[in-house]
């Protein structure tokens, strides 16, 4: 990616997520990349969720509003669904890490978040694990912009990569990951950017740094949803919208438990993201979106 112009804008407006950068694609056609829209919205969504009674809300993020700017929350308002399904993933990730950090007190754990976003994990958990954050460079300049000098509970580097485009796993050893330590890998809300191609690659690396019993925990899209229509068609729209801001939504792993499989992963849970629900003690309710998530673990 060849970059035009530096930030259009030195310091970041919270309320107005606007640095956007413009840079030449590989056909020479000028493109426009900016922080990730879809990751202030899921921040957002987190962020509303202070708004609910204990019981629902599932999720404390204390800050999201701080990454969150005004048109996410707008956007994230008017999308309980979107809100419901960003509180059951992020209460099933936060347990996933949480159980794996204390079953791995002893050693020095480690978690990866691939497609970081605005996660606040390593801000708002006390893991007592180092943290790795994998995202597009424009991503992380913001999340550091906005978090300023708030320290993190977890010692947290950075490393920006796009994934779809390079291998992670040497700038990620570079930044100081061991690929002998006990990791939990979390790869939340970030399959649908990527083809199954690139997904694929995506979870073959990841295999080739995760010790035997680690973990990998992740979101996808169950394609069968969509019968005749497919993926494409059932999801024009909304992708049209992601597309403007530099995102097109993609239909992510094909057969997410063939190529975990392939890769040497165990399967440990896998549920429908909206029938957690009676999990964690809330009332069952109709099925509304396709999204799954799962627990893998490395095979020996
Ligand atoms: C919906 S957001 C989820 C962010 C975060 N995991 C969360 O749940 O709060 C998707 C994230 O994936 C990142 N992402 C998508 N494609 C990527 C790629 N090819 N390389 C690196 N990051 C990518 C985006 O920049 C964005 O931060």
């Amino acid at each position: 990616m060849m970059l035009l112009e530096s930030d259009l804008r030195a310091d970041v407006d919270p309320k107005a997520h606007t640095t956007v950068r413009r840079y030449m694609d590989e056909t020479g056609a000028e493109q426009q990349r900016g922080p990730s829209r879809s990751a202030a919205l899921v921040a957002a969504c987190r962020m509303l969720a202070a708004e609910l009674p204990d019981s629902e809300a599932l999720v404390n993020d204390p800050y999201a509003h701080l990454v969150a700017d005004e048109a996410s929350v707008a956007a994230a308002r008017v999308d309980e669904p979107l809100q419901n399904t960003i509180r059951l993933r992020s209460k099933y990730i936060d347990d996933a890490v949480i159980a794996f950090a204390g079953t791995h007190r002893t050693e020095r754990g480690q978690m990866l978040l691939l497609g970081a976003g605005l996660d606040a994990r390593a801000f708002r958990l006390a893991l007592d694990i180092n943290v790795y954050e994998i995202d597009f460079p424009e991503t992380l300049t913001l999340k550091a912009e906005l978090f300023g000098d708030i320290a993190p509970l977890s010692p947290r580097a950075v490393v920006p990569v796009d994934m779809a485009e390079q291998s992670f796993v040497g700038p990620l050893v570079n930044a100081g990951f061991d690929v002998d330590q006990p990791t939990i890998v979390v790869w939340e809300g970030v399959i649908n950017y990527l083809t199954n191609a690139e997904a694929e690659s995506v979870v073959e690396q990841i295999g080739t740094i995760l010790a035997p019993g680690g973990q990998l925990v992740a979101d996808y899209v169950e394609l069968s949803w969509f019968k005749k229509q497919g993926f494409d068609g059932a999801t024009k729209k909304i992708s049209a919208q992601l597309s403007n801001g530099g995102e097109p939504l993609k239909a992510g792993l094909r057969d997410a438990a063939g190529t975990l499989d392939r890769f040497g992963f165990d399967v440990i849970d896998d549920e429908a993201v909206e029938d957690l629900r009676p999990r964690y003690g809330l009332d069952a309710r109709k099925r509304f979106y396709p999204a799954r998530i799962f627990t893998a673990s490395r095979r020996p």
